[in-house]
């Protein structure tokens, strides 16, 4: 016998959405609204910078904390494009932002150290607090307030122990943009209680409708520690590139961490980054644009239907959209919504007890297929059925 693996992955949750995934590998045509990964090429500019790079040798280890030009990109960036006060001391090149989650909770946290996660939640955030023995404390946004969390809910839920408050917006399941009072709320209270921020900014372009991303890091500097990725905002999620601001404190003490992690980033995801950076508006705003239009069609098409509704469009690449009127819960509905209509989507509590009677649908498919995806979605009907307007 040879001793077990670690406690914390001995006996795993139920994988809801790899259960369902093993049904759609068996079907043909399954128009799949699951993934967070949208569907667009790389802009072709950053692929050309990337391969001219390597050929030029650019394939080596950078320095560990990252090549000086990536960030130097990325502070320029964020002092311009969001009026930020950065400088080399505050940056590091990470592998993605879910690095940088884990380095901001690895550089943060001693055991039992508690941190408010507002659910439903982006799934790996648990795993990332409970490797570092914290302790995730949920606090639940509801459909009624736009799936904003509220300041006494928050305050209910602080102890003690509580050393970091998560913030993700755009959120992702929700298509929640937080308003500037919940943010200056959270804000209020991290500074009452002496907390650390963390603010999870990868889907900073996609907000529609009027709405605005707010900088969390503008509203308290010291305390908040920006998770950044270019996956979404370029669609280039296998170059896996992110990036971390913080306080220069936490920045050492993640150097400290990476050292035996994945020591730097690649050398040449770095260059892509740089270049995807320094031409943000140009190759940022088409994809940005598109999802728009792709939300605010499924919105407005989805709402149609008498037993489902959701929230108005604020932001990311989601619909979480409330599916109790169907008389099923989530996990119910989604096998239905695959065997009936081949449409693959995640039940909300994939997301967390919060996500209850609510599907997450992204939008990662071009028109005509949301198109199509839309008439299956009329199709449907059900036993139980109920009008929720
Ligand atoms: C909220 C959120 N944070 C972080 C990530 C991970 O991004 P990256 O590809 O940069 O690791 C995702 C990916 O879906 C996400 O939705």
């Amino acid at each position: 016998m040879v001793k077990p693996v670690a406690k914390l992955f001995r006996d795993p949750a139920k994988n809801i959405m790899a259960e369902i995934g093993k049904t759609a590998a068996l079907m043909k045509n399954v128009i799949d609204l699951s993934i967070g990964d949208p569907d667009m090429d790389t802009p072709r500019p950053i692929v050309n910078a990337t391969t001219q790079a390597m050929l030029e040798g650019n394939t080596h280890y950078t320095a560990s904390d990252g090549d000086p030009r990536y960030l130097q990109t990325i502070v320029n960036f964020h002092n311009q494009h969001f009026g930020s006060n950065y400088g080399l001391d505050n940056v590091r090149a990470t592998v993605g932002a879910s690095h940088a989650t884990d380095l901001a909770f690895g550089a943060l946290l001693d055991p039992e150290d508690e941190v408010i996660i507002f659910e439903p939640y982006f799934a790996p955030y648990k795993v990332q607090v409970e490797q570092f023995h914290g302790k995730p404390v949920f606090v639940t946004c509801k459909a009624e307030n736009n799936f904003q969390p509220q300041k006494e809910d928050i305050e209910a839920t602080i102890t003690a122990k509580t050393k970091v408050i998560l913030v993700n917006s755009p959120n992702n399941p929700t298509g929640a943009v937080y308003d500037q009072q919940v943010l200056q709320d959270i804000v209020t209270l991290a500074e009452k209680y002496d907390l650390y921020l963390i603010a999870d900014e990868v889907y900073w372009p996609y907000v529609f409708n009027e709405r605005t991303f707010i900088p969390l890091e503008n509203l308290a500097p010291k305390r908040t520690i920006v998770t950044g990725s270019l996956s979404k905002v370029f669609a280039m999620t296998g170059f896996r590139i992110g990036y971390m601001l913080a306080p220069k404190e936490l920045i050492t003490a993640a150097g400290l961490l990476n050292e035996g992690v994945t020591y730097t980033a690649p050398s040449m995801a770095q260059v892509a980054g740089t270049y995807g950076l320094q031409n943000v508006h140009e190759l940022a705003v088409p994809l940005q644009d598109e999802f728009g239009k792709r939300l605010i069609y499924l919105s407005k098409e989805l709402n149609k239907l008498s037993w489902a509704k959701t929230i108005p469009v604020a932001g990311s690449i989601y619909l979480f959209l409330d599916i109790t009127g169907s008389g099923m819960d989530d996990i119910e509905f989604s096998d239905y919504l695959l065997e009936q209509a081949g449409i693959l989507v995640i039940p909300g509590q994939a997301f967390g007890q919060g996500g209850r009677g609510f599907v997450r649908i992204a939008a990662t498919q071009n028109m005509e297929t949301l198109k199509k995806a839309v008439v299956g979605f009329n199709a449907l009907s059900f036993a139980d059925q109920q009008t929720v307007k």
